[in-house]
């Protein structure tokens, strides 16, 4: 018998400012994953953290490699926080599975910011008739933390993705309810890593895939790392209950390089995002890229929609492929997705790695929900 634990559902005074009908969900999971074992102690210190960063990100090397000395099965039981969203007029048959990137939890998908008007959430459910579910990555924000090194990896993250999507595939998520007839993975960045990894291990897992702040060039990670100016993450008030070893931005700048394009943003929600930011694991950082550069037997609809000046993903300028063959760097997704019923690339102008918090997310959101349409898996 599963266990659940139900927050109090979304109806009285959240229903006065948006239609949406929300719950928190702690769904408890056992799961396992084939896991890298690397030789490798947590950062005890900012010292620590900042070598990590520099082996790790050093040209002409692969410090992963280095420091793997084999894989092990991992297994546990973990709580995942959730929150599922359904139109005031109830549940929907299309379901989106939200999955947020690095120095995020699931706020990212439903930003308060500014009366919401930021928010995917809010866009996919009231206005476009999704149910969305999105979660706090294993790790990370109200799910279980773990040990930082061995433990919270790619793979593992991956398999909780896996058994989240199959639970509500089967209608037996507790206090979901109900089964969908559709189901859409959602991912942003690591999220959207993890979204591809997930249908290159089972393709008949989701019916379309939106990968945003993505594309499989693993040339820029170094960008991201060095932006990143990573720091023990207990040693920020905001995180002091994480686990020695789990790293994150020691400053707001950090945060601006990495997620916020020139001119794209107001400069208050970067202070929000950078004061609720989370921390990421050197594991998840070894293990980053996920099956990301294994091509995919996926046959749905696939979008990978990333902005122009994103760092991680492009180096700041998606366009700049040096391939007068090649529109784009996110483009080079087509060659690992030809099963695809339709593969697009659509890249944001002017937009940063952090797409929903800039003002190009009147943009971003109607290029997804237009190719949802326009590929039959529009909610009605
Ligand atoms: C759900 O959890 C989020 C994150 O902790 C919180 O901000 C929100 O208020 C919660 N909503 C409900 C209905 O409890
Ligand atoms: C682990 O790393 C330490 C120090 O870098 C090294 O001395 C040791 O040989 C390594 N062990 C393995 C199994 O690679
Ligand atoms: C680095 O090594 C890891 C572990 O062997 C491997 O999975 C990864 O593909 C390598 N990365 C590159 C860029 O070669
Ligand atoms: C999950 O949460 C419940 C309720 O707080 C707690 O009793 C249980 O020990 C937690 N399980 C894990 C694996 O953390
Ligand atoms: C539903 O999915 C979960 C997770 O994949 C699985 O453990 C469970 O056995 C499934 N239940 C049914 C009725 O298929
Ligand atoms: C990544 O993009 C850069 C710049 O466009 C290009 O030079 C490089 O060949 C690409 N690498 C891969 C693996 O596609
Ligand atoms: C699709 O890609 C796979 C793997 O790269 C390859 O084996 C297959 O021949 C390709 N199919 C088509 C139709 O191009
Ligand atoms: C919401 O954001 C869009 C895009 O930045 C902006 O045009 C609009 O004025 C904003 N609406 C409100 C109510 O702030």
């Amino acid at each position: 018998m599963r266990r659940f634990m139900l927050a109090l559902p979304v109806f009285g005074l959240v229903a006065l400012t948006t239609a949406k009908k929300c719950s928190n969900i702690t769904v408890p999971i056992s799961i396992s994953a084939r896991n890298g074992v690397f030789n490798l102690s947590a950062p005890a210190n900012n010292i620590e953290a900042t070598n990590f960063v520099l082996n790790l990100a050093q040209a002409g090397q692969n410090y992963s490699a280095t420091l793997l000395s084999g894989y092990q099965t991992v297994s546990g039981d973990y709580n995942i926080s959730t929150t599922l969203c359904h139109p005031d007029s109830g549940p929907s048959s299309i379901l989106q599975v939200l999955t947020h990137g690095i120095a995020f939890d699931r706020g990212y998908w439903d930003f308060s910011y500014n009366g919401y008007n930021y928010s995917y959430v809010n866009q996919a459910v009231d206005k476009y008739g999704y149910s969305t579910f999105s979660w706090d990555r294993l790790g990370v924000g109200e799910s279980s933390h773990g040990e930082p090194i061995n433990e919270i990896q790619v793979w593992l993250e991956v398999a909780a993705l896996s058994s989240l999507t199959g639970l509500l595939r089967n209608g037996s998520l507790p206090g979901a309810g109900q089964k969908y007839e559709k189901l859409i993975h959602v991912g942003h960045s690591f999220g959207s890593i993890q979204s591809y990894t997930l249908a290159v291990i089972n393709p008949s897992i989701s019916d379309g895939l939106i990968l945003t702040g993505f594309s499989q060039n693993g040339s820029f990670i170094s960008d991201f790392l060095y932006a990143g100016g990573l720091i023990e993450a207990n040693t920020l008030s905001s995180l002091q209950e994480f686990p020695t070893g789990y790293l994150a931005s020691s400053d707001v700048s950090s945060a601006q390089r990495n997620f916020f394009s020139p001119g794209d943003f107001d400069p208050d929600i970067l202070s929000v995002a950078y004061s609720t930011g989370q921390p990421v694991t050197p594991g998840e950082l070894l293990t980053i890229g996920g099956l990301s550069g294994v091509p995919s037997e996926f046959a749905g609809p696939v979008l990978v929609i990333t902005g122009e000046r994103d760092i991680p993903f492009c180096g700041g300028n998606c366009l700049a492929t040096g391939d007068p063959g090649l529109a784009s760097i996110p483009m080079s997704s087509k060659q690992f997705l030809n099963a695809s019923s339709n593969f697009e690339a659509y890249i944001v102008p002017g937009a940063g790695h952090g797409l929903n918090l800039e003002y190009s997310h009147v943009t971003t959101y109607s290029q997804i929900f237009d190719f949802l349409g326009k590929n039959g898996l529009a909610a009605d």
